[in-house]
């Protein structure tokens, strides 16, 4: 057990903010194995021990050497980034520096997704040629579309998403090309661009609706609003109100740094896969209902509860551990997720256009109670980003089992940004974890017909 005394005070608490220059630092952690009564100084490097370090640990010279064991990774940094910040105590949320709730206010989807790419706000120009980028990158091949009409009529639009998205990599042969800067940002123009129109077909086969195809004059979320919702008329008219709730929306959701699907991204990455394919992974993991299905299943759980006065019996059943109270807890934060706090604003905003969603009520009354009682309070169990999020897409009139694909499109920036630096970081390799081998020892094979 590290001695806590003698680490820099901020890595106490929450995320170690890291200097990321490195430097040699005086620091060590001073460890006795009380085996072998040897003692060992282990560098300390921005709040964290390399567990490389530990393998000189041994009992003897044919010893393998110390391990950690960090099931579902609660206490082990994967790498190094410079991407996104959280400090879950404090429920604070960067993009490369910038607070999310001034982005939410004054930015873009698209100029967040410049920056976690580029690490730096763009310049108009630059901002031009990007938008300019990806909107020359938003139309699907034809066999695509062939490909989204084999599905089920009533396929889950993430299982349609996922595979899609994996299917790219056939007509991309080029993105293999994973060490090439300029083939790299060619499939990024490619995936973000793509995405909302995948999202849009989606939605489109489950209704048997035909395809929209994207309009290059409209903004990345008016496209997408015009991709799901046109139909006879020449042209969709976008409200504006809902064109910038639903990039608000994109703004919050974009990267979060090494959840779940991130992590698979850079595990699937690290193989040197090509980016569809790595997002296909990524976007299986977001599809799970402890991640980013969590919005779909929200949404399940308000309707089964079906009113305010219903909500304390519910309440005792998630005390009892028979259920889960969806869109509440979080891995990292301990504190209110910022996110939440920002989509609760933008309900009111989408509200005042499409009424009241009658769900908030119950949701209002679930947090209500969640934060004043025990057992939430105890465990620092706090409303997440799925909380909300599905109140205001159903009220957009999305509907449930499509919020998650909404989460991957606007999530395809922060795991491109996360696999880009995966692929330029030195200290990098194939992702591959060890493990505590307790099956048995060797032993001999035994003839079916000797066996018990
Ligand atoms: N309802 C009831 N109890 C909960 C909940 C919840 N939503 N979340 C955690 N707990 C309890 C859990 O039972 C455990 O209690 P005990 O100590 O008595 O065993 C304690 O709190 C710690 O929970 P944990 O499962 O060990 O925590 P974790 O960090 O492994 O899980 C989580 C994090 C997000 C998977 C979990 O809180 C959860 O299942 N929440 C509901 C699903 C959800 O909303 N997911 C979206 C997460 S945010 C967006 C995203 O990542 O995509």
């Amino acid at each position: 057990m590290p001695d806590l005394t003698t680490m820099p005070a901020e890595s106490k608490t929450g995320q170690q903010q890291g200097t990321m220059g490195g430097g040699e630092t005086p620091e060590r952690l001073l460890v006795t194995d009380t085996r072998t009564g040897k003692e060992y100084q282990l560098p300390i490097s921005d709040g964290t021990i390399k567990s490389m370090d530990l393998r000189q640990i041994k009992v003897s010279d044919q010893d393998f050497g110390l391990m950690g064991y960090d099931p579902a990774f609660m206490n082990t940094a994967s790498c190094r980034s410079k991407v996104t910040f959280i400090d879950g105590d404090k429920g604070i949320l960067r993009y490369r520096g910038y607070p999310i709730d001034q982005l939410a206010e004054s930015s873009s989807y698209l100029e967040v997704a410049y920056l976690l790419m580029h690490g730096e706000l763009p310049s108009s120009a630059a901002m031009k040629e990007w938008e300019r980028n990806i909107t020359f990158h938003t139309m699907l091949h034809e066999n695509i579309k062939k490909f989204m009409d084999s599905f089920n009529y009533d396929a889950h639009p993430m299982g349609m998403l996922v595979s899609t998205v994996g299917a790219l990599s056939t007509f991309y042969p080029d993105a293999r090309d994973v060490h090439n800067a300029e083939a790299r940002m060619l499939q990024i123009f490619r995936l973000i661009g793509k995405m909302p129109t995948i999202a849009a077909y989606c939605y489109r086969h489950r209704r048997g609706l035909p395809y929209v195809y994207p309009e290059n004059d409209l903004s990345y979320t008016g496209n997408f609003l015009s991709m799901i919702y046109k139909m006879a008329e020449p042209k969709y008219q976008i409200d504006p109100v809902l064109e910038r709730a639903l990039d608000v929306l994109f703004i919050l959701h974009a990267d979060h740094e090494q959840n779940c699907s991130t992590n698979v991204m850079r595990s699937i990455g690290s193989s040197f896969a090509d980016p569809f394919v790595a997002m296909a992974g990524a976007a299986a993991a977001l599809y799970g209902p402890l991640h980013g299905g969590a919005n779909e299943e929200v949404l399940l759980m308000l309707n089964e509860i079906g009113s305010k006065d219903k909500v304390g019996e519910f309440i005792k059943h998630v005390k009892n551990g028979e259920r889960r109270l969806m869109g509440f807890g979080h891995r990292v934060y301990k504190n209110y997720d910022p996110r939440a706090k920002i989509i609760k604003q933008t309900a009111d905003q989408v509200f005042e256009l499409t009424g009241r969603n009658k769900l908030l009520d119950i949701a209002l009354e679930l947090e209500h109670i969640a934060l004043e009682d025990e057992y939430f309070v105890k465990r620092r169990l706090y409303p997440n980003v799925d909380f909300y999020s599905g109140i205001i897409y159903q009220a957009m009139g999305f509907p449930t089992d499509a919020f998650t694909v909404l989460f991957a499109i606007a999530r395809t920036s922060g795991w491109l940004a996360q696999w880009q630096e995966m692929l330029m970081d030195a200290d990098q390799k194939i992702a591959r974890p060890r493990q505590v081998y307790l099956g048995y020892d060797e032993r001999y094979y035994v003839p079916r017909d000797k066996r018990p």
